[in-house]
């Protein structure tokens, strides 16, 4: 056999080799960095009632990216909770950020999720920014719940100071565009992997003027939303990042009103009364679940509109809503019907907006839309996906394990992805080099 030939097929046989170790390697350390963006109270119809004010948006949904048409949020519907699932894949009953506001019967003690550092009501589960810091891939967080919480002294390398949820009284949060630019500096400059940031509109607006009214916000959002694409693709890195847009969950109409009252604090066997949106949350005192269960009953009865609300002990909270398992759900949930509100005695309610509705109520679910070198340009699914999907999309997108959760591989969102996630385009060009060795080999065997 010629020399060069006997070589020729030596290299023939390596290369596959070689290139199975590139691919490999491409797998763990070459993924391109995901951005996961979330506005909060993004109802899923949106983007089709104010078509006018999304133009950029909706271009991402159905032209130049990929869009699931609904995801349906983990119960209960609420901010921290539900931003918590999707940097978890848990259930709430799992990772125990059940609610904005939160009640620990072993802690005895009231917080505010949005304004406690204290890392006991977030460490349950770790978040994903600090599992892809733990395997060496640099993490920002702008805004998200929890990301200012040190759990186990540890924090991502990129990080906003921590910010209260607007109350009415509060100024205008910092604008979507400014956050953008950041994320982008952390991107680029700062080399990050996995960047999560959160906005608070259109809920913030929805509150109070109803969802209705969140045209001009909505505007503003997609506006920057549209010039942080433009910012990407001047760079030339359109397909070498990849963007989620999704939320936590939707808005139901309300009207204060449609308000039913209880005499909740003032029960002797009430240890804590706390506000879940829509419903109304108690815990009892120890042993004392049943009289207040019964008493709640009563209350709803003596108001006239038992039909508009259920009162549920958290032992018959049906399954598929996953809240049940963890001491921080209170003992006793009082749901209403849609367009009513619960709330306990003289408690002030929101007057046009509200969500801690069911996951299945069409109002709570909202979009995803993505873009970028992993999605399928123009796929779409009218599957409803889980929220709990989310997190092992994000891992796999950035080649990180994920931890044990709840959400599943194979749901609707992975229809978005390229036939093999894994091989992305961005890095077809590694692969290229090595293509066209074999194919010129081949020329001068031949
Ligand atoms: C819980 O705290 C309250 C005061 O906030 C106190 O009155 C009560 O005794 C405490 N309960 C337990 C079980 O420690
Ligand atoms: C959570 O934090 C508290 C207080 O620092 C600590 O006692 C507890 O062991 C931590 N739990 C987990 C699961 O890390
Ligand atoms: C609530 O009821 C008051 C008094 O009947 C009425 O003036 C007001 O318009 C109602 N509000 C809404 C949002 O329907
Ligand atoms: C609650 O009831 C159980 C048995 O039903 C009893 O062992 C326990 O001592 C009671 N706890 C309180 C605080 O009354
Ligand atoms: C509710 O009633 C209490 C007295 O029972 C009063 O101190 C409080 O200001 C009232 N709150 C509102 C929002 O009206
Ligand atoms: C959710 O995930 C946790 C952690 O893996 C697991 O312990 C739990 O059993 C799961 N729940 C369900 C309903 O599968």
């Amino acid at each position: 056999m010629n020399h060069l030939l006997s070589q020729g097929l030596l290299l023939l046989l390596l290369i596959p080799l070689a290139s199975a170790a590139a691919l490999k390697e491409s797998r763990s350390s070459t993924k391109p960095p995901l951005l996961l963006i979330s506005l909060d109270g993004f109802r899923h119809d949106y983007l089709t009632l104010f078509a006018n004010e999304t133009p950029n948006m909706n271009r991402l949904a159905q032209i130049e990216g990929a869009y699931a048409a609904r995801v349906k949020p983990a119960y209960m519907t609420k901010t921290a909770a539900n931003h918590w699932t999707m940097v978890t894949g848990q259930h709430q009953e799992v990772h125990g950020v059940v609610n904005n506001q939160m009640f620990d019967p072993v802690f005895n003690e009231t917080v505010d999720m949005f304004n406690t550092d204290d890392e006991r009501w977030w460490n349950a589960s770790e978040p994903i920014w600090l599992t892809a810091e733990a395997s060496g891939l640099r993490a920002g967080v702008y805004r998200w719940p929890g990301g200012h919480v040190a759990i186990g002294g540890r924090l991502p390398t990129y990080l906003t100071p921590r910010t209260e949820k607007r109350g009415d009284k509060v100024a205008q949060s910092p604008e979507l565009s400014a956050g953008l630019d950041r994320v982008l500096d952390w991107l680029t400059n700062g080399q990050a992997r996995l960047v999560v940031a959160y906005h608070d509109e259109p809920d913030f607006t929805a509150h109070g003027q109803g969802p209705g009214a969140v045209g001009p916000v909505l505007a503003e959002i997609d506006a920057a939303i549209g010039r942080f694409l433009r910012q990407l693709q001047e760079r030339g890195m359109q397909q070498r990042v990849n963007v989620i847009i999704t939320s936590d969950h939707g808005m139901l109409p309300v009207n204060h009103n449609n308000t039913i009252r209880v005499n909740g604090r003032k029960h002797p066997a009430t240890r804590a009364v706390l506000q879940m949106g829509v419903a109304l949350g108690l815990f009892a005192k120890p042993n004392r679940s049943m009289e207040l269960y019964s008493a709640m009953l009563e209350d709803i009865g003596k108001s006239g509109k038992s039909k508009m609300a259920n009162v549920v002990h958290r032992r018959e909270l049906p399954d598929h809503l996953h809240y049940k398992r963890h001491r921080r759900i209170p003992d006793i949930l009082i749901m209403p019907v849609k367009g009513y509100q619960i709330a306990d005695n003289n408690d002030t309610v929101w007057k046009l907006g509200m969500h801690g509705g069911e996951p299945d109520w069409d109002e709570m679910q909202v979009p995803l839309l993505a873009i970028g070198p992993a999605f399928v340009k123009g796929a779409r699914t009218d599957s409803t996906a889980e929220q709990t999907d989310i997190y092992g999309l994000a891992c796999r997108l950035i080649g990180l394990p994920a931890r044990p959760h709840n959400g599943s591989d194979n749901g609707p969102l992975s229809s978005l992805l390229h036939n093999d996630g894994n091989l992305a385009q961005a890095e077809l060009p590694l692969l290229l080099p090595l293509l066209l060795t074999v194919w010129k080999l081949m020329l001068n065997i031949s």
